[in-house]
C-alpha cells in the first residue's frame, strides 16, 4: 500500500480505480456520488476491511522496522518485530503505546525496567527516555501519532524515516 494522506488529497477520482486492484485492499463506504468504493475523511482513506494480525506479521521478518497496518485520527497502528537491544531515546511530542502480540520484551527506563508479556501493553509518555530490549523475537503493535520517529531524538542506523504499509 503506497497511499499517503498527502497523496490522496491530490488524486482525482479517475485515478483511483488502480487502487481497487491492489490485492487485499477494498475500500468501502463512500461519501461522494459515484465514488462508493471510498471513504474520504480529511484526505485519508479509512478501510472497513478487517486486519488479520497473523497474516500481516507473516509479511516481514526484519527487526526494528515498523510497518503501518492502519491509520486513524492522525495516529498509526504499526506492527513491528523486535530482537536484541534498541537505542535509548525519547519522543518530545508523542506518547507511544506498545502492545505485545507474541513473545515478551523488557522496556528499560532510567529508573526501572518493565517486563511485558503477551497481551500486555505499556504507554510510554512523551519526554520519557526508554529502550526496548528483547532477548527473543517479539511481535508488537504500536499505536502512536503518525509523526512519531522510531528512534525519537536519537538518530542512528536504526532510524526509519520511511515506513511501509502492509
Ligand atoms: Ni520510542
Amino acid at each position: 500500500m503506497f497511499l499517503s494522506s498527502a497523496k490522496c488529497a491530490s488524486f482525482k477520482y479517475n485515478l483511483f480505480p488502480q487502487f481497487l486492484q491492489l490485492p487485499g485492499y477494498k475500500f468501502t463506504g463512500g461519501l461522494r456520488p459515484g465514488t462508493e468504493s471510498f471513504i474520504f475523511i480529511d484526505h485519508t482513506i479509512i478501510m472497513t476491511e478487517k486486519v488479520n494480525i497473523e497474516q500481516k506479521l507473516s509479511l516481514f521478518s526484519d527487526y526494528w522496522n515498523p510497518r503501518i497496518a492502519g491509520e486513524l485520527n492522525g495516529q498509526h497502528v504499526k506492527l513491528v518485530k523486535f530482537k536484541g537491544e534498541f537505542v535509548w531515546h525519547k519522543h518530545d511530542d508523542e506518547d507511544e503505546l506498545f502492545y505485545v502480540l507474541k513473545g515478551s520484551f523488557k522496556m528499560e527506563f532510567r529508573d526501572k525496567t518493565v517486563v511485558l508479556n503477551e497481551n500486555e501493553f505499556l504507554i510510554v509518555p512523551r519526554g520519557v527516555e526508554h529502550k526496548p530490549v528483547a532477548e527473543e523475537e517479539v511481535a508488537i503493535m504500536l499505536f502512536e501519532p503518525a509523526t512519531t520517529l522510531n528512534t525519537g531524538d536519537a538518530e542512528s542506523d536504526l532510524t526509519k524515516t520511511v515506513l511501509h504499509r502492509i
